[in-house]
């Protein structure tokens, strides 16, 4: 009495345990694809089985497989491993007795359980490892099934109750889990895959709508007047602000699906920060803003283009967020192992709250929008991108009403290994974050 007390006692809390590391590994894994081993593990090590597989129905195949097994470390078979990989494939439907556990379970949707067979050659590897009965557990998204956990124990007497109760209520929730994963991945790749085609689609033919206005204002097609070489003036500005733009969302759409790649090549940096100033400084005139440059030469590794990219978005946010009469500084200062760049204002400053979501795609403060200063919030999101693609950081300073600093420290020996995959020919690819 007392005995069986205890071994009641020990199996709840075996239960419990499983359940918490079935919540862990929901709440720590981020993929929903990469969930079911460490469920697995989670279920067989708190549950004392021996071996498990996952059976996934093969659409292809019209059957159900399992390329995935647990083991515990105890146990050593891999005849057994062999067996539940290949030859325990087969229809949902299929009548053979053999799998009836599996095929009870996928068209009951219910948690089963039967004893194992110690007969005929899978008997004898079942007596080999000890197993005496087996456990199928559905996994469900939603309606649909996606697949049978099946675990095989040593312990002679059938499950209890409790236990199968237990499972059944593991099971919801890896469903429910399973479902609203799935939910969030597949909007998000919607909405990669509409930025993507969206970008890729606009900028052939802005490319072409440039390149012609090109031949038409260079007179190669003809002579214009002046009233004409205005209005092809206001044409190719919006033409290429657009061409921007969709520079823009094409760089944030590479850097979500993992595509975005960095060239990697020796340039100075000073000469880099010193054309994004010479490109701004049309604009801080007309906005009574002073741009000065302080940039020392430094000699670094990287994607000129992308750094020079990320000056020109933090010269025009800082011109663009400064009234009149303000001042841009950019400065640059190299140590020999790090560059840091610098780009302070006077203008209105971002308060603490908005520091902590800036990098944050589409965010702009709620004064930027109010006083109607053009832009979409893509600007800072890439200069981090950038960065981080570089192996650098970047940090803000700002005082509402005074003024902000943004500071740009980089490795001038290039991103240190393991900070994005090379990916062929001095090309890196940056890794989404
Ligand atoms: N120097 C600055 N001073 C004050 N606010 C700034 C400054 N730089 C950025 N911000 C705030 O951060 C927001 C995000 O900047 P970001 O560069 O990402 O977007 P944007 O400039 O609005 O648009 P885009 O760069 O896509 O044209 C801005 O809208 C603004 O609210
Ligand atoms: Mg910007």
């Amino acid at each position: 009495m007392f005995l069986r007390d205890v071994t009641g006692r020990t199996r709840r809390n075996e239960e419990r345990r499983a359940e918490e590391a079935v919540s862990r590994v929901l709440a720590e894994t981020e993929r929903g694809e990469d969930l079911i081993a460490p469920i697995m593990a989670a279920l067989g090590e708190n549950l004392r089985w021996v071996h498990g597989g996952f059976w996934e129905y093969d659409e292809r195949r019209g059957v159900l497989c399992s390329d995935r097994v647990w083991r515990a470390p105890d146990l050593d078979a891999p005849e057994l491993d062999r067996m539940v990989r290949e030859d325990f494939v087969f229809g949902p439907e299929d009548p053979n007795p053999r799998f009836s556990l599996w095929t009870g379970a996928w068209s009951s949707r219910e948690v089963r359980w039967a004893p194992v067979s110690q007969e005929g050659p899978e008997g004898r590897l079942a007596r080999e490892a000890g197993i005496r009965h087996a456990i199928a557990i559905p996994v469900q998204s939603g309606e649909r099934m996606l697949g049978l956990l099946v675990f095989a124990s040593r312990r002679g007497e059938p499950p209890q109750e409790e236990r199968l109760q237990a499972l059944r209520s593991i099971a919801d929730l890896i469903g429910q889990v399973v479902e609203r994963r799935n939910a969030e991945l597949e909007a998000e790749r919607m909405k990669n895959d509409f930025f993507a085609l969206v970008s890729h689609e606009l900028r052939t033919p802005l490319t072409s709508i440039v390149g012609y206005l090109d031949i038409v204002r260079e007179e190669e097609a003809g002579e214009i007047n002046d009233e004409q070489r205005r209005f092809l003036g206001v044409i190719d500005r919006n033409a290429r602000r657009l061409q921007r733009l969709v520079g823009d969302l094409l760089f944030v759409a590479q850097v979500e699906a993992g595509t975005l790649a960095l060239k990697s090549g020796e340039f100075d940096l000073g000469e880099v920060a010193g054309n994004a100033v010479d490109a701004a400084r049309p604009r801080a005139e007309k906005q009574g803003v002073e741009l000065r440059s302080d940039a020392d030469s430094v000699t670094m590794v990287g994607d000129g283009d992308r750094l020079g990219q990320l000056v020109d978005n933090l010269v025009s946010n800082a011109i663009k967020f400064t009234p009149a009469n303000g001042a841009v500084t950019v400065r640059l200062r190299g140590d020999g192992e790090e560059a840091t760049l610098e780009v302070s204002d006077t203008g209105m400053g971002i308060s603490s709250e908005d520091q902590a979501h800036l990098f944050n795609r589409f965010y702009r403060t709620d004064d930027a929008e109010k006083l109607a200063i053009p832009g979409i919030g893509l600007g800072l999101s890439i200069c981090k991108a950038i960065v981080d693609g570089h192996g650098g950081s970047i940090a803000i300073e700002s005082e509402e009403g005074a003024g902000t600093t943004f500071r740009v420290r980089l490795p001038v020996g290039g991103a240190p290994p393991g900070n994005g995959q090379p990916a062929g020919n001095g090309v890196r690819q940056v890794a989404r974050r």
